[in-house]
């Protein structure tokens, strides 16, 4: 989508989307002659100018005929999620609509910079789609919309696009390309490739290690759940140093299981091809990182990846094999399943020992369980931390990509102690998330801030929303993206 601002409507052919607040209909004021028909169609749609309501209908212009799209906004003042809400319903009702330029008119209606630009972001967010697979696609299902400009909002909207949120675009996107892509495409090795494609002339740093450097450094929990692919692991490091030299940095982990079958305890057939997004923790930091670097946050960040498949193989590991981690802690593998942790476990200790990160924040697609407890709405967040929860959970908030607290206490790591290792992978099945939560925490040494977000529910959605589609939905960039520009670059 490409996206302009300007101060007056520019003239030729387009849609025109005339946003309005409830029943405040000044925006109608610039229609002219026809203004009363106008009025009078909203009243047989029965239109009432609620956020993201809609009517359409044509009006004379002078190229012929203008398809006019009257936009809800709810009552009261433009707000910037308001301003999400109105791009992301512009580009649902027009992306196939036949229409190719849409000119939306803020003229009068206060919206402010930032506003305004994250208007173009939901937009251009809500436009995203990946038909690299699709050949047969019918010239009536393809999109059209390829232009939005933005009229008579704030002068300084246009920087605002371009240096703060269209990195955030980037970022989303690429995730989002991660997630869709299956895995026969995604594994290990290209995951590195396309990240690194992707980070290219950024300015980040790269390291990866494959898995022989890995077995060097001891990382027999990650490497166990390798075992069973032909695919090689890959543990990928992106840095950003945007602050000041020699600042501790904030570490953001992921897991990525490229393709999680379960392992020797394997997982029913129905559903199966749902667990290539099982490396969204994965993408969405490497998405993170993207949209650091290209707004240039000035803030130190080491983005880390666990990358592995997890399949059953003659090679594979067996439920009640015994593991030693990097940490030097032993493991007993009670299910290959619960392989998200065991990622996480080395990949934690590793950007610990090697960064010594003030904050780590793992992202993971980790238990089914989450599902259970927090639906499609809200990832989960698990942290003993209360500041560091409240940063996260207002950097969720502020974002969109939605937390709710969870609980730890001793009592749930308790149920993770082993009776011939240092624990276990699994407790038992209620408070399963907690337990996965537990379990990660053993691994964080003393004095680092650590929280995790399980976020299983978030990175791919059944139905569309204001800035997704059916499909990937880039769950995890934006909070982080929030978090350090609240809690990290404003300290
Ligand atoms: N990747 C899955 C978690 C998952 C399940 C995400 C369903 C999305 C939908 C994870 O590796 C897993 O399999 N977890 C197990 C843990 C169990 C064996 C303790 C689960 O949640 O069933
Ligand atoms: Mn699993
Ligand atoms: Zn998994």
């Amino acid at each position: 989508m490409k996206i302009s601002f300007a101060g007056t409507r520019p003239s030729g052919d387009f849609a025109l989307v005339l946003p309005v607040a409830g029943k405040n209909r000044s925006a109608l004021d610039s229609l002219g002659d026809n203004r009363t028909q106008v009025e009078a169609a909203l009243i047989r749609q029965r239109f009432e100018g609620e956020a993201a309501g809609a009517a359409e209908l044509f009006v004379p212009a002078e190229t012929g005929v203008r398809r006019l799209l009257v936009v809800g906004t709810g009552e009261g003042a433009a707000s910037a999620e308001g301003a999400e809400k109105l791009g992301g319903t512009i580009v649902s009702r027009l992306l196939t609509s036949g229409e190719t330029h849409a000119v939306v008119d803020l003229s009068g209606l206060n919206y402010d910079a930032d506003s305004a630009a994250r208007l173009a972001l939901a937009a251009s967010l809500r436009a995203w789609r990946y038909d690299r697979y699709r050949t047969k696609l019918k010239d009536k299902q393809k999109p059209t919309l390829n232009e939005l400009t933005i009229v008579g909002a704030a002068d300084d909207a246009a920087q605002r696009w371009k240096g703060r949120w269209q990195p955030v675009y980037e970022g989303v996107s690429f995730t989002r390309e991660l997630v869709t892509e299956p895995a026969n495409i995604i594994y290990p090795e290209t995951f590195v490739e396309r990240a690194q494609a992707a980070v290219k002339g950024l300015g980040l740093d790269i390291e990866v290690l494959d898995g022989a450097a890995m077995r060097k450094l001891g990382m027999g929990a990650l490497l166990g759940v390798a075992q069973g692919s032909v695919r090689d692991p890959r543990l990928l490091i992106l840095k950003w140093n945007g602050g000041k030299d020699g600042e501790a940095p904030v570490a953001f982990v992921g897991k990525g299981v490229t393709f999680d079958t379960g392992g020797i305890s394997i997982k029913p057939a129905a559903g199966m091809e749902a667990m290539k997004w099982d490396m969204g923790g994965a993408g969405a930091v490497v998405g993170a990182m993207i949209a650091l670097a290209r707004r240039k946050a000035k803030a130190n960040i080491v983005g880390i990846c666990g990358l592995v498949e997890n399949m059953p193989d003659g090679k594979a590991q067996r439920p009640g094999d015994v593991v030693t981690s990097m940490s030097g802690q032993t493991i007993e593998v009670i299910n290959t399943d619960a392989e998200g942790r065991l990622v996480l476990a080395d990949a934690v200790t590793y950007v610990q020992r090697n960064f010594k990160p003030r904050i780590v924040v793992d992202l993971a697609t980790l238990t089914g369980a989450i599902l259970i407890s927090l639906g499609h709405e809200f990832g989960g967040l698990f942290t003993t931390d209360d500041d560091l929860a409240n940063d996260l959970l207002g950097a969720g908030q502020a974002s969109g990509d939605k937390l709710w607290r969870q609980p730890m206490a001793d009592a749930f790591d308790k149920l993770i102690d082993s009776p011939i290792a240092d624990m276990k992978n699994v407790g038992p099945r209620e408070g399963g998330s907690i337990t996965a939560a537990q379990f990660i925490k053993r691994f964080v040494e003393d004095g680092t801030r650590w929280a995790h977000l399980d976020i299983a529910g978030m990175v791919w959605s059944d139905k569309p929303n204001a800035t997704y589609d059916k499909g990937a939905t880039g769950f995890g960039v934006r909070a982080i993206d929030r978090f350090v520009e609240a809690s990290v670059e404003a300290r």
